[in-house]
């Protein structure tokens, strides 16, 4: 069983007609969008921002009319993959090198879903090495900024060339061990210069949709919420 399409699947579910919604990026949310793409072909009528050049081009294939994110002020729903998902609904991203737009259609967005695998879910933050978009000038000073609050990181390469986001910046993959406190952290990085964005998405998400060899849970963030009161 391919977990990841039947996660992306699922969420496909979610989008209703006239809704303006924003496409992830990855390897789950692809199936999220070819079930869109087939909706499509059946009638339903949506507008579209994808948050990379990909996800631009595979919704183009599929006849999803996209519009310019410049003028949407709100968005209805959107849809994403990522890389680690804690039970406060704490979110890693970026392993795929999106993150910096996949964070503002987030924010702009009524609604996040993130679909995942079960292999995502994770106590704590922190053993993906966590994506940090910064700007290709004098990058090496803002690796040095990062070691200084104890994150070492390594420039992400890909075919053995540097790699180079949508946005014409540089990712540092910086391991750093157990996040214990996901918005702390990404505030303290936010501040240092060089740095455009983290891949720490605190409780950004409002839905999980996991697959297990078991089946699909739904999980909403109210239970999130409990659970951050709980450890407060
Ligand atoms: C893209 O930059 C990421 O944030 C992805 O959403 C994340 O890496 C999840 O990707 P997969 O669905 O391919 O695992």
């Amino acid at each position: 069983m391919n977990l990841k399409q039947t996660a992306g699947e699922r969420a496909a579910e979610f989008v209703e007609n006239g809704m303006t919604i924003g496409l992830g990026t990855g390897s789950t949310v692809y199936w999220t969008i070819r079930q869109i793409g087939l909706q499509i072909e059946k009638g339903l009528q949506i507008r579209a921002v994808p948050t990379s050049e990909a996800t631009a081009r595979l919704a183009a294939e599929l006849n999803i009319p996209l519009i310019d994110f410049a003028s949407t002020a709100k968005l209805d729903l959107t849809i994403d993959g990522a890389d680690e998902i804690n039970p406060a609904f704490d979110l890693i991203k970026g392993g795929g090198g999106a993150l910096l737009r996949e964070k503002l259609v987030a924010a702009a967005s009524k609604k996040l879903i993130i679909v995942a695998d079960e292999s995502k879910l994770v106590a704590d933050l922190g053993a993906f090495p966590l994506p940090i978009e910064v700007v290709k000038f004098a990058w090496e000073t803002t690796a040095r900024r990062l070691e200084e609050i104890g994150l070492k990181s390594v420039l992400r390469k890909k075919e053995n060339e540097v790699f180079v986001t949508d946005n014409g910046n540089y990712i540092l993959d910086c391991g750093g061990g157990k996040i214990v406190e996901p918005a702390t952290l990404h505030q303290q990085i936010k501040l240092l210069t060089g740095v455009v964005e983290t891949g720490i998405f605190p409780a950004m998400a409002d839905m999980l949709i996991i697959a297990s060899e078991n089946g699909v849970r739904i999980m909403e963030k109210s239970g999130a919420e409990k659970i951050r009161g709980e450890n407060k």
